[in-house]
């Protein structure tokens, strides 16, 4: 006769018993279950273990995710080799240029899913797989809410290729190399050749992207074990490194936590944010930590982000801002390196889920020394001032962010003339027509790409430079959107803005010729307008969509919240 119940001597771990489903007779739900799990081959002794989780987000519509199996079977073996049970579950999985309109729209969708079904199966712990951009804020998201243990399983980057004995990897030279053929310097045959040399491995873009930014977050907040964020995906450590994410995730299952709750806290919140800022990370971070932190009823405050940002330099030379790859970090000294270097500004007793302080993590030491062509001394940044800042004016009452330390130096300070784009679409049916009346130094305007339009915020701020001032040799603009860019994008780029034109606010009111003032030493955005004619404007604005009919676009219209609010949904957050 098989145990009745599964023993219940660990603490906090039920196995197989948790949440039994309702039939009304508790023994039966669990002779059910047990049946069930029998159909697959498990033996009484298997049935009697904790139960570990495993969120696999593999994909065929996922490259960067493409070596999941391998690493899914080292963190197998970690489960086992504690005296645990691994179950893997398969997740909803947003591979970046694989979704329409665009990847953003569904990680609140992927949140929702990790969360109800880290809570509604039977697992006392779980391994969160993810690497490719929105999976990890989704991850994160999903597992603070369900309040389970949980450790992440990274990806990993992608290692670099080669063009012409040059380095290339995704995707800071994708549209490097995509610029110039916009303007006639590369040909159709060669940027074919290049198509199939940017992603040159499994894992995720290899730059400080949005990816990278959120493996460094994860990291440095402690939901991740040490080295995660760095090493290569093809990289055996990184097979070792799913293993010990294995044996943590067991051991968490049998002690009952920690659960996230405990990691992410106010101190390893900031923590991240220092990070994002010295790495110069992605401004898409920023909306994915605020969601994360949002789950806990932790807020990430514009304001305290640009006091942060003036207080702690830029010190890793990777692209888009720098040179190197993620492969030169992990090499260099990886975030660990880093964290050394930031070390006063940091919360050192914040705890990782092996319990480890970060101030520990820091003095753990490696014998290679640090490489300081990728990791700079604090005294000698590639920056002296965070890569990251948030704005406010009569543009963006309610913030817009600018990666300051990817513009161009002569466009920080900046007065000029709108050129304005009223959607996507409009965007793209005018901006290489040769009628398009346009200057290197006036600012283009793209509006109705915030979280509510019908393109979901893509990653469409890094909008293309008129194909006619290309080809002049003009290489950065002021661009000013509601969007979102690629972390793995560059140029005076001004994001986020808010509210944005869907919801009536100021962007929606810009016109042809009008003036606008940029100014990142004072954190402004303007229009210079004045009251009476921006009051007759809005007397006349009429909204572009309506709310979607049914289905997920429905939710989504009803409940995104604002970028400063994570874009997460208003029902989700913790208040
Ligand atoms: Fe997956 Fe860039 S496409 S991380």
């Amino acid at each position: 006769m098989p145990p009745k119940t599964i023993e219940r001597d660990r603490l906090g771990a039920v196995g197989l018993d948790n949440g039994l489903t309702n039939y009304g007779d508790t023994e039966f739900a669990r002779y059910l279950r047990r049946s069930f799990a029998k159909s697959m081959g498990y033996s009484n002794e298997s049935l009697a273990k904790p139960v570990v989780g495993i969120c696999y987000t593999a994909s065929g519509f996922n490259n960067c995710h493409r070596h999941f199996p391998e690493l899914l079977a080292a963190v197998e073996r970690g489960v086992l080799a504690k005296g645990a049970l691994p179950i893997t579950f398969p997740m909803i999985s947003l591979g970046e240029a694989f979704l329409s309109p665009t990847s953003m729209v569904y990680r609140n969708l992927m949140a929702m899913a990790v969360e109800e079904m880290i809570r509604a199966q039977p697992m006392d712990s779980v391994v969160l797989m993810g690497g490719c951009d929105k999976t990890v804020p989704a991850l994160l998201m999903g597992a603070a809410s369900a309040g389970k243990p949980a450790a992440l399983a990274l990806a990993g980057p992608m290692v670099a290729g080669r063009h012409r004995g040059e380095r290339v990897s995704a995707c800071t030279d994708c549209r490097r190399f995509w610029a110039r053929f916009r303007a006639g310097e590369i040909s159709t045959h060669e940027i074919g050749v290049i198509e199939g040399r940017l992603a040159a491995s499994a894992g995720t873009c290899s730059v400080m992207g949005t990816a990278s930014s959120m493996a460094m977050i994860s990291e440095t907040i402690g939901m991740a074990v040490p080295g995660s964020a760095t090493v290569p995906a093809v990289h055996s450590d990184r097979l070792r490194i799913s293993e010990a994410t294995g044996v943590l995730a067991a051991d968490m299952a049998i002690s009952g936590g920690p659960t996230p709750d405990q990691i992410i806290t106010k101190e390893s919140v900031e923590n991240a944010l220092r990070v994002l800022l010295a790495v110069s990370g992605s401004t898409n971070a920023i909306i994915h930590l605020t969601a994360v932190a949002g789950r806990l009823g932790i807020e990430v405050s514009l304001d305290r982000l640009n006091e942060l940002s003036d207080e702690t330099p830029v010190l890793v030379d990777l692209k888009p801002v720098g040179s190197g790859y993620m492969e030169d970090l992990h090499a260099g000294g990886g975030l660990r390196g880093v964290l050394a270097e930031i070390s006063e500004k940091l919360f050192l007793e914040c705890k990782n889920l092996e319990g480890t302080t970060l101030s520990d993590r820091i003095a753990d030491a490696p014998l290679d020394p640090v490489d300081r062509n990728v990791i700079r001394k604090a005294n000698c940044p590639v920056n002296p001032v965070g890569g990251l800042i948030a704005l406010r004016g009569s543009l963006a009452p309610d913030g817009a962010i600018l990666k300051r330390a990817a513009a161009t130096e002569e466009l920080l300070e900046h007065e000029g003339r709108a050129v304005v784009f009223s959607s996507l679409d409009d965007l793209a049916a005018k901006i290489d027509d040769p009628r398009l009346e346009i200057e290197p130094d006036d600012i283009m305007v793209l509006q109705n790409a915030g979280p509510r339009s019908e393109s979901g915020m893509p990653e469409a701020g890094y909008f293309p430079i008129p194909k006619k001032l290309a080809k002049q040799g003009v290489t950065d603009m002021i661009r000013i959107s509601d969007a979102r860019m690629s972390g793995t994008a560059f140029g005076t780029v001004v994001l986020h803005v808010t509210p944005e034109a869907d919801l009536g606010g100021p962007l929606a009111l810009v016109r042809n010729g009008d003036k606008i003032r940029l100014s990142a030493n004072s954190k402004r955005i303007d229009l210079l307008v004045d009251g009476d004619e921006l009051r007759e404007r809005r007397a006349c604005y009429r909204a572009e969509r309506s709310c979607p009919k049914r289905g997920y676009a429905n939710l989504y219209y009803r409940s995104v919240l604002p970028a400063p609010q994570g874009c997460d949904f208003d029902f989700l957050v913790e208040s």
